[in-house]
């Protein structure tokens, strides 16, 4: 019991949203790079020349020549367990990406310093608070031009209603950035830049008199600096951080992903700031994370993740409880009872047999066909989970089967794809006897899938 209580207090889960282009893929691996995860050979290995992009994180493999989870990355810092899930269809929008914040404790909101908030973060966003998690705001690209930088924090303010603390605040902008002050600690991090930011950027710390801070920054930043601090520090109230566990405060980190500066200070503050799995609402009461019996729930569906299998898997997130290989679990839907053989952590294309895994964690079910979005896995049949909401469509479609003889396989596939959670079917009060059924989606890219699996 004292195990599981010291695994569950260990974990940090949490994913990065943010608006296509704000740099959620350049930060991810720069948390890699700082959490050291980037050298586990084994987990992450070399893989070059791949082509096909089936997530954001298979972009980055392809770009960088890296293997990372398609779902889960995990890795183990300062003696914490990180999971960093990834929310898909990043530049596809789907409801996908609005499931996965189900699963996650705290959020990393990457913004564009030179755009500000813009539409899909905006919608993220109010995922997140809906579930009241901490949401912690990472102001990206400061190595250019930028918008005026109070201006961005009032925006979060007004555009988000949610109180905007800058813990740090950047010393130079644009081509004179040279690294941030944190407010909390009152040391300047100076940085240096690396060839590509393929290395950590050295730092040096140091207070803001120190002549080696001074002489960093041209006389007119340092000044505007200095200027701009002292609005800050007038605007009152410190930080705090209760408030920021509830969601109420988002502590605002400056730096460029690209060139590793302010990403340190980000990780740590992760570590600080963002809570362990707490407790959640089932149909039993809240159910402690600690509790002996496992319990789950599952947050996403993928299909045919490999070409060669044709298979699906079933991925869960873990909330009280230990999973150990070959659990027996109630699936609270059918009321069944499944022994839990097949449970992966999945890397890119590779998979790893799961020994164990505790609330926090993520675990990737291969083959278990009865399990769809949202169902509870328990070793207690009292708990189940009603974690994901119904998520307001945006897009609709009209599917017709071209083909009448193959009637059958046509019903059988779209009730497999509607039980997936890819799409949902309405029926239009008119709809008669009509051949055609009305999907709706969040993104349009659900249709695409929908077409595809049934071609
Ligand atoms: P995303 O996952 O949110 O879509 O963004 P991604 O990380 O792919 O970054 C989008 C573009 O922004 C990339 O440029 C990336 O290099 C750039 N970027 C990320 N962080 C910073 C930063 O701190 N400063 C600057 N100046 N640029 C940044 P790209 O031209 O699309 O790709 P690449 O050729 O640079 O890889």
């Amino acid at each position: 019991m004292a195990d599981l209580r010291a695994e569950v207090a260990r974990r940090r889960t949490f994913a990065i949203i943010s608006h296509p282009d704000a740099g959620k893929t350049t930060l991810t691996e720069k948390l890699l790079l700082y959490g050291g995860a980037l050298q586990l050979a084994g987990s992450v290995t070399a893989r070059k020349n791949q082509s096909s992009s089936a997530s954001d994180w298979m972009e980055l493999e392809r770009k960088r020549g890296i293997s990372v989870s398609s779902t889960v990355l995990q890795f183990d810092y300062e003696g914490r367990r990180i999971n960093l899930l990834d929310t898909p269809g990043h530049k596809d929008f789907s409801e996908d990406t609005y499931r996965v914040l189900t699963a996650v404790d705290a959020a990393v909101m990457v913004i564009d310093a030179g755009k500000g908030i813009e539409s899909q973060t905006r919608k993220l966003f109010e995922v997140c608070r809906l579930r009241g998690i901490p949401i912690l705001t990472f102001m990206n690209k400061l190595d250019r031009e930028t918008r005026d930088l109070l201006e961005l924090i009032d925006e979060i303010e007004s555009t988000l209603q949610i109180h905007a603390f800058a813990v740090n605040w950047p010393m130079g902008v644009g081509a004179r950035f040279r690294g941030v002050y944190d407010r909390t600690t009152q040391e300047a991090h100076m940085y240096e830049r690396t060839v590509r930011g393929a290395y950590k950027a050295p730092v040096h710390v140091a207070g803001i008199e120190d002549p080696t801070v001074k002489d960093a920054l041209d006389a007119d930043s340092y000044h505007h600096f200095v200027e701009q601090l002292g609005i800050l520090d007038a605007a009152g109230a410190g930080f705090d951080r209760a408030d920021a566990l509830k969601g109420g405060t988002t502590p605002v980190f400056f730096g460029s992903a690209v060139n590793n500066f302010g990403v340190q200070l980000l990780l740590d503050a992760l570590l600080a700031h963002a809570p362990p799995p707490a407790p959640r609402a089932t149909s039993a009461g809240l159910l402690a994370p600690d509790k002996d019996s496992f319990s789950g729930f599952v947050f996403k569906i993928q299909g045919n993740m490999d070409p060669k299998h044709r298979d699906r898997v079933a991925f869960v997130r873990v909330c009280s409880g230990k999973f150990t290989r070959d659990l027996s679990v109630v699936h609270s839907r059918t009321g069944k009872s499944y022994r839990l053989a097949n449970a992966h952590k999945i890397f890119g294309r590779d998979r790893e047999i799961i020994e164990e895994a505790y609330a926090g964690d993520v675990i990737g079910l291969v083959g278990y066909s009865d399990f769809g979005i949202g169902d509870t896995l328990t070793e207690d049949p009292a708990v189940v989970f009603d974690e994901i909401p119904r998520f307001a469509p945006e897009c609709f479609a009209r599917i017709s089967n071209p083909n009448p003889a193959k009637y059958k396989p046509f019903a059988k596939g779209l009730e497999q794809l509607l039980r997936e959670g890819v799409v949902r079917a309405l029926v239009p009060r008119d709809a008669g006897d009509s051949k055609t059924t009305l999907l709706a989606a969040v993104g349009p890219l659900q249709f695409e899938v929908v077409q595809y699996r049934l071609e």
